[in-house]
């Protein structure tokens, strides 16, 4: 007699075929992985730069941060005043509500349903998170989409006079607005790109796992190339960003609930698409440090 032994089926990555992106399946993200599937995973990333792991419904806060840890310790979520009353605070601090909710008047989390322009998170921070992860519980029928723009490929695709000049300056990343516009608390409005608060990086970084150089933009808003005359600066940075972010640099993240995204924030960015503000979108996220 024959016993019948379950096997689990195979971790396989398998790639968007676009500049960026790939599935991992045969992964439960609610089962502790070995240090071989972690191994796996983690080549995977630094590959594809941004992974999709589907049909991981129900899945726990407690599994979503544990899984996160594997790729470094995380960041506690922002401490955002009294905007954000109740909900999130039965939450463990590793988890941040993205969503459009609001309960007895107050949004529930961050973002809204309107477009978030493209960026990578918290640029404007000495030391940016490394990367991030977004598991979605609740998505409106249509819209709400995430792109993603490979930051690699943007770097090596520059026409020479742009990728010499860029390999040369630093940009200020503006703290003052999030990615929908808003301004953050404790900020002054202003639009005079000289007048930017924020860190100050050099436009090509080198990533420290893959050795590789990449444009690290941030966010267009505010952005300053420091030393050059102000319309000299907005010039080249308008001519680097409308190289980057082209559509054959991206892809897109059409989600699903159960879908659970995770994204190297140092050599890519990221949009989001506007929805019905009367549909619901509830995403939990947590951030790797930097
Ligand atoms: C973020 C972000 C986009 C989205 O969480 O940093 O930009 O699709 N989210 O919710
Ligand atoms: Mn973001």
């Amino acid at each position: 007699m024959n016993a019948i032994i379950k096997k689990k089926e195979s971790l396989t990555i398998v790639s968007s075929g676009a500049a960026l992106g790939a599935d991992v399946t045969g992964l439960d993200m609610r089962e502790e992985l070995s240090a071989e599937e972690i191994e796996c995973v983690r080549d995977a990333w630094v590959k594809h730069l941004v992974l999709r792991f589907r049909d991981q419904e129900g899945l726990g806060v407690e599994d979503l941060i544990r899984f996160s840890r594997s790729f470094g310790g995380l960041d506690r979520r922002p401490v955002r005043g009294t905007l954000y009353g109740g909900a999130q605070n039965d939450l463990p601090l590793e988890i941040n509500v993205i969503s459009n909710i609001m309960v007895d008047g107050k949004p529930i989390g961050s973002l809204g349903s309107g477009e978030a322009e493209w960026h990578a998170d918290m640029t404007y921070n000495e030391r940016p998170p490394k990367g991030s992860m977004l598991y979605a519980v609740e998505i409106p029928p249509a819209g709400g989409g995430t792109s993603f723009a490979n930051m690699y490929l943007a770097y090596e695709s520059l026409p020479a006079d742009l990728k010499s000049r860029a390999n040369e300056l630093k940009c200020v990343h503006d703290a003052s607005r999030n990615s929908t516009g808003e301004l953050r608390q404790g900020f002054e409005a202003h639009t005079d790109p000289r007048k930017t608060v924020g860190a100050i990086h050099p436009l090509v970084i080198t990533h420290p796992d893959s050795h590789q150089k990449c444009l690290l933009l941030g966010r267009r808003r505010n952005a300053y190339l420091v030393g050059l005359p102000v319309e000299e600066s907005e010039e080249l940075l308008d001519r680097l960003w409308e190289h980057a972010v082209q559509a054959r640099h991206s892809w897109t993240q059409e989600w699903k609930i159960g879908d659970a995204v995770l994204w190297d924030n140092r050599c890519t960015m990221h949009r989001r698409n506007a929805f019905d503000p009367e549909s619901r979108r509830l995403m939990y996220r947590t951030q790797i440090a930097g």
